[in-house]
């Protein structure tokens, strides 16, 4: 597939970059920036040591399938979208791809983002019938100049891209909402759901190069068109290569407000380890957000040196890691109150 670049894209009739969107990959065209540019090679000036690290228990399996990528010498970007393709695919998981909780009604919509070494990134979001909306995410960075791909327009390139129409709503994720819809509003606070355990990752190859990904279903019952901090580059996931990589988790409404991870990045920047940047992003969602005790945000942050750490609101939180000296790991997250 051709990659259009924003002036090739805006010089042609919508319907014509539309065709073009949809050229076959053996099309000539200009190379992309990943074909033309190396990557750093941080590993020359330091061993290599891939490391990944994911939240929640979830994380486990999904370190496995990155690290068969990281072993064999991969790319961080191929390990992080194989890694939370397997929670994706996993229907018992109520926050993630198939078998995840459906807007209030009934249906489920994915958000998703994945960012390189590069700084290269692509987002969907509001995104139904697609069982791996990472994928898309990195088509939506690899095959055309935009970042960010929503709803019907989301749908309609995944389809072009070839990926399946796939049911996401399990009959067991449909009898819990329909267990939901049928209860009255104060029965609904109390329907204790499993709700924002999005599976973000971040990774670090052989070649000292990071990337991330950040995929849920977002909030169960959401009004219809909501969307979360999981696919807003900076909110849900942030990687600068020369500094470290970082994803959240929990109500996505604060994360956003905090533009969270950019600012764990920013203050890994300012000479902070990963478990002191995620705390101080976590005091400021608390600072802004006066019901911080009702609601559950957690930060987990790899630095450009492997180093990883993480902390969350409430008690809890937990993610998995996976190193060459270590087994993968479930580690608690420490937490403010
Ligand atoms: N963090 C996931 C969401 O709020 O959608």
């Amino acid at each position: 597939m051709t990659k259009l670049s924003r002036r090739e894209f805006v010089a042609g009739t919508s319907s014509a970059a539309a065709g073009l969107l949809s050229a076959s990959a053996s099309c000539a065209g200009p190379p992309s920036r990943s074909e033309t540019e190396e990557p750093v090679d941080a590993g020359a000036s330091r061993p290599a040591r891939p490391v990944v690290v994911s939240t929640w228990k979830h994380g486990i399996e999904a370190n496995a399938a990155a690290w068969r990528v990281l072993v064999a010498g991969g790319r961080a970007l191929d390990a992080v979208e194989q890694g939370v393709r397997v929670t994706e695919l996993n229907p018992k998981i109520s926050t993630v791809g198939v078998g995840g909780n459906p807007d209030a009604s009934g249906v489920v919509t994915l958000d998703a983002c994945i960012m390189d070494e590069f700084g290269d990134c692509g987002s969907v979001a509001c995104l139904r019938e697609i069982a791996n909306p990472i994928s898309v995410a990195r088509k939506v960075m690899e095959n055309t100049p935009h970042v960010m791909l929503v709803g019907d327009g989301a749908l309609e390139f995944a389809l072009e891209q070839g990926f399946p129409r796939t049911n996401l709503l399990t009959p067991e994720s449909e009898a819990r909402w329909r267990k939901w819809k049928a209860a009255d509003t104060k029965k609904r606070l109390e329907i204790n759901v499993e709700n924002h355990d999005t599976i973000g990752m971040v990774a670090l190859d052989s070649a000292g190069n990071l990337s991330g990904a950040c995929t849920t279903s977002g909030a169960a019952y959401k009004l219809p068109g909501r969307v979360g901090d999981s696919p807003i580059i900076g909110a849900g996931l942030y990687v600068d290569n020369d500094v470290g990589a970082a994803c959240a988790t929990g109500w996505g409404e604060a994360v956003i407000r905090a533009v969270g991870c950019h600012l764990v990045v920013e203050f890994m920047r300012q000479g902070q380890l990963p478990e002191d940047a995620c705390r101080l992003a976590v005091e400021r969602v608390i600072a802004k957000n006066p019901d911080y005790r009702e609601i559950q945000v957690g930060f987990l942050a790899l630095d450009k040196s492997g180093r990883h750490g993480a902390y969350c609101i409430q008690k809890g939180f937990n993610y998995a890691a996976l190193d060459d000296d270590h087994e993968n790991v479930l580690i608690d997250g420490e937490h403010a109150i």
